[in-house]
């Protein structure tokens, strides 16, 4: 049986985490109502606000599933209309959420590969009116980043609570809750911050925070009650009780964010933006084509339609024998295209690694390919930038 550490997982999340993140968390286990717990909880809940540009910040077992159903089940009251934008799998569950919660979605559906523009939700907003809307800021099912900023332009003053899911996007990609007219932004721990699964992360505005502390009608679940978690999050230094943290991963998610820190985030999106867009043109050299519409290209994921006649399993093995991980297409794109996730901690060595292992497999797989062209692309377009990702130790 060959061990995880003997591969290079490349998937779209989870990502790998540094050995400095493992340490971290093999700790013994400390009391939740303890103030030496309580004052990390702190510092991460105040890095994660100062990151997401949220007026509060909830950390709360689970992964991104749970904060996309948290984000609803706070705002939604039922019979709420709620328009949920959605251009692949991910940002498809909103609905199915919103139902659950006695909402009532009206689906805006965008073509696989497109983004969501602002025009798009303009007219919806013009159409009538609505107690949330929804769009996801990296599709990861199709590595389409669709521009939330400008769309938050478009939802102010609409009276609109703006719901963003950025599990793909936050820690790699720029995305702001208030400054950009964002209500409620949820992602994770696993992805572009690589800490390891297991934290679902849901950051407010101060006009989501406001609604949520009026708010009468309670909400129809219990755990996932940010009224409930909302004294321990805005103050946990005054040590009060909902439901057990999960310790580790939080000393966990600290040390990850000491990492970004020492980083520093605007080369964090730096690296992200370079290494994903010369990813993508060694991808186009040897002759893939971009499931993303030209211009909305996620900067975290690549996903990329086969050449006929590519069986998907076969070439996904191959790289495997190459000691990498990649993932299938999702839903409809299953079989026809693959995906490389290039966020958290990836270096240019390892998107070199997974260039060759895709080059050799298409070799193998009888496709004519110069061996290391794509390699030359990818080092071509990155140019002079280089970048220390893997920080192990502080230097
Ligand atoms: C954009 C997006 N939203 C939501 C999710 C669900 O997150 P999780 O698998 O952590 O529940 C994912 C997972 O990949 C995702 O990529």
């Amino acid at each position: 049986m060959v061990s995880m550490d003997d591969y290079l997982l490349l998937i779209p999340g989870p990502t790998m985490v540094s050995s400095r993140v493992l340490r971290a968390m093999s700790r013994q286990v400390d009391s939740h109502l303890h103030l030496e717990f309580n004052t990390l909880l702190k510092s991460v809940i105040d890095d994660l606000k100062k990151l997401s540009d949220s007026s509060e910040v909830f950390i709360i077992a689970g992964s991104g599933t749970l904060a996309q159903e948290i984000s609803i089940a706070n705002i939604i009251e039922p019979g709420d209309k709620v328009l949920c934008f959605t251009n692949g799998f991910f940002g498809g569950r909103f609905p199915e959420i919103v139902k659950r919660h006695g909402g009532k979605p009206k689906v805006f559906e965008a073509p696989l590969g497109s983004a969501i523009k602002p025009e798009d939700v303009r007219k919806a907003l013009r159409e009538d009116s609505f107690k949330a809307i929804t769009v996801t800021h990296i599709e990861t099912s199709t590595a389409v980043k669709s521009p939330i900023k400008e769309i938050g332009e478009v939802v102010a003053g609409s009276g609109a609570y703006y719901i963003v899911d950025a599990v793909c996007s936050f820690g790699g990609v720029e995305v702001k809750t208030d400054s950009w007219n964002i209500d409620v932004l949820c992602t994770c721990s696993q992805k572009c911050l690589a800490a390891p699964p297991g934290l679902a992360i849901v950051g407010l505005s101060k006009g989501a925070l406001e609604y949520l502390e009026k708010r009468e009608v309670p909400i129809s679940m219990f755990y996932g009650d940010l009224k409930g978690w909302l004294p321990i999050m805005r103050n946990p230094l005054d040590i009060k009780y909902w439901a057990t943290p999960p310790i580790n991963l939080i000393y966990a998610l600290r040390e990850a964010l000491n990492q970004i820190f020492d980083e520093g985030i605007e080369k964090r999106f730096e690296r992200h933006r370079i290494l994903g867009e010369a990813f993508r043109r060694s991808m186009e050299v040897l002759g893939f084509k971009l499931v993303a519409e030209r211009g909305y290209e996620a900067d975290t994921v690549t996903a990329l339609h086969y050449p006929n006649g590519i069986d998907d399993v076969k070439f996904r093995n191959l790289v495997a024998e190459r000691s990498i991980l990649i993932s299938p297409g999702f839903g409809p794109l299953r079989g026809k295209t693959f995906r490389v996730g290039h966020m958290g901690n990836i270096s240019p060595n390892d998107l070199i690694s997974v260039i060759s292992a895709i080059e050799y497999s298409l070799l193998k797989l009888g496709f004519k390919v110069e061996l290391g062209r794509g390699v030359k692309e990818f080092n071509e377009s990155i140019g002079n930038n280089h970048f220390i990702s893997k920080l192990d130790e502080k230097a």
